[in-house]
Formats: C-alpha cells, sequence, structure tokens
C-alpha cells in the first residue's frame, strides 16, 4: 500500500483524486439538474419525484458518496494550492494575466462561492432552517411519502434575494465547469492535441448547458411562469 500512498502524496496523485472526484460531482450536477427541470412538468411530478428520493433507501449512501466526493475534491484541490503557494512564497511582481492564470484564479474564488452556495442551498431547501415556509415530507399513511418539494422551491425562489443568489451560483458553476471538464480530460489522459479542442469545447457546452438549464428554473419562478 505504500505505492499508493506515495501516489496519493504526489501532485499527480491529487490532480488524479481531484479528477476522479470532479467527475462523480459532474455527473451529480447533471443528475440534479435533470430532476429538477421536472419542476416544469407541474407540483404533482416534482413532488413524486421528491417523494422517490426522499424515500429511497439508497439516500444516505448517496449522501455520504457526495459528501467524500466534496471533502476529496477540496482537500485535493486545497494540498494542490498550498503546495503552489509554497513553490512562490514571494509572488510576482508583475502580474500579466495570462489566460492559463485567469482560469486558476477563477478555479480557486468560484470553487469558495460555489461552497458557500452549497452550505446555502442545504440549509434552504433539505434542512429548511433559511427557509420561512419550509414543509417536511411526511408519511402519506400508505407507507409511502407525501413530499412538498414544489412549494418549498417556488416559495424560495419567489424572494428575489434568494433567486439572486441562486443565479449567482449558477454562472460561478458553469465558469467552474468550462474550466474543470477541460481540465479533468487532461489529467485522466485527453491531452493529446487530437482531443483537446473536442474537450475544449464538450467543457464550454457543458458548463454553459448548467447554467442555462439551472438558470431557467430560477427565473421561470421568480417571473411567474412556474407558480403555486
Ligand atoms: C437552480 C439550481 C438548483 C435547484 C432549483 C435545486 C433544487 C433542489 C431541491 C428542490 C432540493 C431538495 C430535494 C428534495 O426535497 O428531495 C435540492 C437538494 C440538493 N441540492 Fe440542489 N438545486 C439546484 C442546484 C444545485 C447545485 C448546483 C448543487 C451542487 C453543486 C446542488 C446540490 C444539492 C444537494 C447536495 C441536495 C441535497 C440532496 C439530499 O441529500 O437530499 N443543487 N436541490
Amino acid at each position: 500500500m505504500t505505492w499508493l500512498k506515495q501516489f496519493l502524496g504526489s501532485n499527480i496523485g491529487l490532480k488524479v483524486v481531484m479528477a476522479l472526484s470532479g467527475l462523480g460531482l459532474f455527473g451529480f450536477v447533471i443528475a440534479h439538474m435533470l430532476g429538477n427541470l421536472q419542476v416544469f412538468l407541474g407540483a404533482d411530478k416534482f413532488n413524486a419525484y421528491a417523494a422517490m428520493m426522499q424515500g429511497n433507501s439508497l439516500l444516505w449512501v448517496a449522501r455520504i458518496g457526495l459528501l467524500s466526493m466534496v471533502l476529496a475534491h477540496m482537500g485535493s484541490a486545497g494540498v494542490l494550492v498550498l503546495r503552489s503557494n509554497k513553490a512562490r512564497p514571494v509572488g510576482y511582481k508583475k502580474h500579466t494575466f495570462l489566460s492559463g492564470s485567469y482560469a486558476v484564479r477563477t478555479m480557486r474564488y468560484g470553487g469558495l462561492v460555489l461552497l458557500a452556495f452549497i452550505v446555502y442551498h442545504l440549509l434552504h431547501l433539505t434542512v429548511g432552517s433559511a427557509h420561512g415556509e419550509f414543509r417536511h415530507c411526511m408519511s402519506d399513511g400508505d407507507g409511502g411519502l407525501q413530499c412538498f418539494a414544489f412549494e418549498n422551491l417556488v416559495k424560495g425562489l419567489s424572494n428575489p434575494a434568494a433567486a439572486g443568489a441562486y443565479i449567482v451560483a449558477q454562472l460561478a458553476l458553469g465558469l467552474h465547469l468550462a474550466h474543470g471538464v477541460w481540465s479533468l480530460c487532461r489529467t485522466l489522459g485527453l491531452g493529446n492535441p487530437r482531443y483537446d479542442a473536442l474537450a475544449r469545447k464538450a467543457a464550454l457546452f457543458f458548463g454553459a448547458l448548467i447554467t442555462a438549464g439551472n438558470c431557467s428554473i430560477a427565473i421561470a419562478i421568480l417571473t411567474g411562469l412556474v407558480h403555486l
């Protein structure tokens, strides 16, 4: 196991951990957006989807998996940032903002914006403590669950400040993916010039798709297109 310890302690090992956990989180973000877009199908469909998720016996396995990926992603990124700062403790006298350094700064600060959003989002739509009118799922008396995810979402995002926070976070997420998906392709061996242009286009496409899909939900609620 020393080889594994050595690999995980090396910069390339940390980059692989960051890429694999990023890939898993990317998969979650796509699946979550597709699930959330069901808000356009109406309250019954959306609440039934929420009840299916909340009543699933694998929910806690998925939550622990998700939390592990977030910790692995942030932990590996954090160690790499510390190492790169240590390698150049004085900093550049004059910054010439090349596209590479711009992307690196976007990833670091954008990552922190996303972390703040995830904490807020969980308190808002899962725990409910950051939501004035949150209702938890309850037993439907028939062995199933009755959930109020549609009402919680629509009431929550009817508040312009909350909707604004969601929209800003989705822009940060789009930028993060537009660089991150390309970067993970390179780390996982698709750095070859033949695939590089394709990986860049795919990253931009998915970044824009996730931002547009998630923002459409907030905008539809804010404008009253989706309502109670
Ligand atoms: C506009 C964008 C988004 C909307 C409308 C939205 C909506 C929701 C809703 C309604 C729930 C509660 C589901 C339920 O009651 O079963 C939820 C939970 C959650 N969301 Fe989001 N979400 C958005 C973006 C995101 C993003 C970008 C992330 C992560 C990067 C995320 C991570 C989560 C997590 C981890 C949960 C908790 C799932 C659980 O353990 O039950 N969401 N979201």
